[in-house]
């Protein structure tokens, strides 16, 4: 079973990234043959600053590599080293309807965010279609904002099969982890670097402490009992600590004689023991200068046999090539 997915380079990871995505992704690496990569002809369609782009895509590679992506298990590239995707892009843009993406959330959800609208952005799903048949992947792991786009990759791969040829192309399924919920970010709200409400898996130690004793909360005075419905603190902590340390903390919010400093200080506590050993990893990462660079080019030349062979297929049955 091959499996299949990637993650925009466009900012340091937060724990809703962690939680949401990677840590399935991370635990189906040892389910099949993954391939996972850094999109960085994607996150062309929203970052116009080579520098940035080039700094986003390091620290990706470092977090993913830091966060347990086992370079020995699965094959870790950057998606714009292998250029073939972009022309199987073109291919399929040929079978794509514009309805097809005119339909896409995605692009409507960003247009109102005010990025700026591009043929790109508006062919995005196109680009991410090509990602995941050029591999011929089975399954795609994917937080629930990308269903739809694996939706119309499949759309995509049935038309190309009726124009050109039963089987040509792999159907894909998408996997979507509905058991973990949208997690927090320190307002309360959906956490997300769109909304500056992030807790940075690699958070330093002071930031990270900062944060935590700021989030806010409500007056109730130390003695009394504290909601647990929608606290912040609780659904944070719950993703982090022991289910018997989870069952404390809720009952100490029930009887009351705890306050929100106390809750907030077993948080850190439980953030710091949870990613330590991530941090430890990350530094031991960070101190073989090379180390990045071998991985993905090692990566890249794996990548790039399978895509070769999928396109030279595709190249024949569309009449470009013998
Ligand atoms: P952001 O909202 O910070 O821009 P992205 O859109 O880059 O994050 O998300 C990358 C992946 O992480 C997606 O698969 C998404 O579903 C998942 N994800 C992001 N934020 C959260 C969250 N708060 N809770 C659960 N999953 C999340
Ligand atoms: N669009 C995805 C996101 O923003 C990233 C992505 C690009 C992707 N190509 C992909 C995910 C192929 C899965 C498969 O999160």
């Amino acid at each position: 079973m091959r499996i299949l997915s990637g993650l925009q380079p466009s900012g340091r990871l937060h724990i809703g990234n962690y939680f949401g995505m990677m840590e399935g992704a991370l635990k189906l690496q040892h389910e099949g043959e993954a391939y996972y990569f850094i999109a960085d002809y994607h996150s062309l369609t929203s970052i116009h600053d080579g520098a940035m782009l080039r700094t986003h895509v390091r620290d990706l590679a470092v977090d993913f590599l830091a966060c347990g992506l086992d370079p020995e298990k699965c094959v870790f590239f950057r998606q714009s080293d292998v250029p073939e995707v972009v022309e199987l892009s073109w291919i399929l843009s040929t079978v794509t309807p514009m309805g097809l993406l005119e339909r896409c959330h995605s692009y409507k959800d960003k247009i109102a965010r005010g990025i700026a609208s591009s043929h790109a952005l508006f062919s995005y799903p196109v680009l991410m279609a090509a990602d995941i048949l050029l591999y011929d992947s089975d399954l795609v792991p994917v937080g629930r904002d990308q269903k739809q786009h694996v939706e119309v990759t499949r759309d995509i791969a049935v038309k190309v099969n009726e124009s050109f040829g039963a089987g040509l192309l792999k159907v894909p399924v998408p996997r979507i982890r509905d058991e973990t919920a949208v997690v927090p970010g320190l307002d309360g709200q959906k956490m997300s670097k769109s909304y500056n409400n992030t807790i940075q898996i690699f958070e330093e130690p002071a930031a990270l402490k900062k944060k935590i004793m700021g989030i806010p909360t409500d007056s109730t005075p130390v003695e009394a009992p504290k909601p647990t419905e929608g606290s912040t603190i609780l659904a944070l902590y719950k993703l982090v600590a022991s289910s018997a340390d989870y069952e404390t903390m809720e009952a100490d919010f029930e009887k009351g004689g705890v306050g929100y400093g106390d809750f907030k200080k077993r948080l850190l506590s439980a953030l710091t023991a949870y990613f330590g050993p991530l941090h430890e990893r990350r530094a031991e990462i960070l101190a073989d200068p090379g180390y990045v660079d071998r991985v993905l080019a090692e990566g890249a030349e794996k990548a790039r046999l399978v895509a070769r062979k999928t396109l030279a297929r595709v190249r024949t049955a569309v009449g470009l090539s013998h």
